[in-house]
């Protein structure tokens, strides 16, 4: 077995984990609106079982469906444990099942008043049933259009309310308006009925191992960070391609479209994490300001018609299977003008930044499902060698693969072995699988744990939100008058405007 001594291996993952073990959740249950939902079957409901099964929940968790089903309380366990069996990361254990599935009530209903009294009358008696202790997780996982009305029911129905000895806390799912105006207005709704520090909206890429782990990349090195500035670093890459299209999604997809379904939140607070300065404290409050102060800063770079792509998936192969452009996908308008690809340049106006491009993309149906964060740098200013020895020799890389195959991969020029000398590329790659042996958790389960923890790091402010539609709006507001995007086979990277994109400044996108 590895020794901690320091001289010799530690298996740094077990090694924390020992001593670290991670906060169990105090008395508390959770509601979840829209719990038939695609969200909360994949996503939502395994998440808590892995949690209970992790030993993280207390003991008299309580969880409350809330749904327009006729379902009684064993109609609701069966729903449950058939998304749990489908989609749980931990083994399933019989004894951990029953205990949860105890605290498992359904109420049947609309977004009426008559629902949400009774709904407020099952949370008390579960408060003297379960011993929840007046402490409720209120998740919204409906659509956007029904915010308002939930938010407003819950005040009516006195659910949004603590006393002085319990908590009530929101959590929020995308997508939070469809611009900047729209954003205002449903965080002034929200506000309006819970105080923001008890909001908690959701962008689960916060969640994910690897994203936080940009913030360990840079500020617990001092490797990394005398080069992440403007006179080391070419430009900045960000890619979230998916190897999937759109079929069943119509319905929420048709008419918002790629850049504000993942742009918008995803990488607009990957952008933040790889731009910002470091926090004075690793805290909520410090982390929000830096994020906050490098989106104040961040613009699109102009013209629009060259600095941007948006495309839309044709027919094509994916792999071996021959599939569907999004026109004709079921219930799709034909002439639809929602984009699958969405490609921009963004700029970061601060001194360690001016002048570097950050390029964001990303696009349904593409070649693979890869996120990465690329950090290019420029060449060495005086290259020794003939040309003809460095004639692959590409720019220094750091990629941050946040997903698959998570890790960060480092490229650079090595000499080829031999007589000669002539240097080319190579990769130093790290990777979570060999380096830690325990798997990491989704990131629903992070973000749920720490909703229920009051540890409200990594979920986006309503000004971190209402920022990065700022960002977004002017090039919305250009898309929408340019008709149709730009066709693009699927299986392939892309449409054309994405290439000549890049290659107007004499740069290509990496194919991860
Ligand atoms: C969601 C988007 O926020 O993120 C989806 O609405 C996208 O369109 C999904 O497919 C991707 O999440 P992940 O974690 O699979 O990369």
């Amino acid at each position: 077995m590895p020794s901690t001594s320091s001289t010799e291996w530690v298996n740094p993952l077990r090694d924390s984990h020992d001593k670290r073990l991670p906060q169990i959740a105090g008395p508390s249950g959770m509601v979840i609106f829209g719990v038939t939902g695609d969200l909360a079957r994949k996503k939502l409901l395994p998440a808590i079982y892995d949690l209970a099964n992790r030993g993280l929940l207390p003991a008299g968790f309580t969880l409350v469906g809330f749904g327009r089903r006729s379902w009684s309380k064993c109609d609701f366990e069966d729903y449950v444990r058939t998304a749990v069996e489908a989609g749980a990361r931990t083994k399933f254990r019989e004894n951990v099942w029953e205990r949860l599935a105890e605290g498992m009530h359904f109420v049947e209903g609309a977004f009426d008043d008559d629902a949400f009294d009774r709904l407020a009358a099952t949370l008390k008696e579960m408060d003297s049933t379960r011993g929840t202790a007046g402490n409720w997780a209120l998740y919204l996982s409906v659509p956007p259009d029904y915010f308002s009305q939930v938010c407003h029911q819950l005040q009516r129905s006195g659910m949004a309310e603590a006393s002085p000895r319990s908590w009530r806390r929101v959590i929020i799912e995308k997508p939070f308006g469809s611009d900047h105006a729209t954003a205002r207005e449903l965080n002034q709704v929200v506000n309006s009925v819970f105080p923001e520090e008890s909001v908690f909206r959701i962008d689960h890429y916060l969640g994910k191992e690897t994203v936080q782990n940009i913030l360990a990349l840079r500020f617990a090195n001092q490797l990394f960070d005398p080069l992440w500035n403007s006179h080391y670093v070419d430009h900045v890459q960000i890619t979230m391609a998916e190897d999937f299209g759109l079929g069943g999604r119509a319905g929420y997809y048709d008419g918002i479209g790629a850049a504000r379904d993942v742009i918008q939140n995803h990488l607009i607070q990957l952008l933040a994490l790889v731009a910002m300065e470091e926090p004075a404290a690793f805290d909520p409050t410090e982390l929000q300001a830096e994020k906050i102060k490098v989106l104040r800063a961040t613009s699109p770079v102009h013209p629009l018609n060259k600095t941007t792509a948006r495309g839309q998936y044709a027919a094509g192969w994916q792999g071996s299977e021959q599939v569907k452009g999004l026109r004709e996908e079921e219930g799709f308008d034909p002439e639809s003008t929602t984009e699958t690809y969405a490609a921009c340049t963004l700029q970061v106006n601060t001194r360690r930044w001016a002048g570097v491009p950050f390029y964001l993309r990303t696009g349904k149906r593409l070649g693979r499902r890869v996120t990465e964060i690329a950090i290019v740098f420029k060449q060495a200013p005086h290259q020794p060698f003939a040309e003809r020895q460095i004639t692959s020799l590409g720019n220094n890389a750091v990629v941050i693969r946040v997903q698959p195959d998570e890790g960060v991969l480092m490229r650079f020029g090595s000499k080829v072995p031999g007589s000669t000398m002539e240097v080319r590329d190579v990769n130093m790659d790290f990777s979570y699988a060999e380096a830690f042996t325990e798997e990491s958790p989704e990131a629903y389960e992070r973000l749920i744990l720490d909703a229920l923890l009051d540890e409200s790091s990594l979920f986006p402010t309503n000004e971190e939100v209402e920022l990065s539609w700022k960002i977004l709006d002017p090039i919305l507001e250009y898309w929408a008058v340019q008709g149709q995007p730009e066709e693009y086979s699927s299986g392939t990277w892309g449409p054309d405007g994405a290439d000549r994109m890049l290659t107007r400044s004499g740069r290509t996108w990496r194919r991860p």
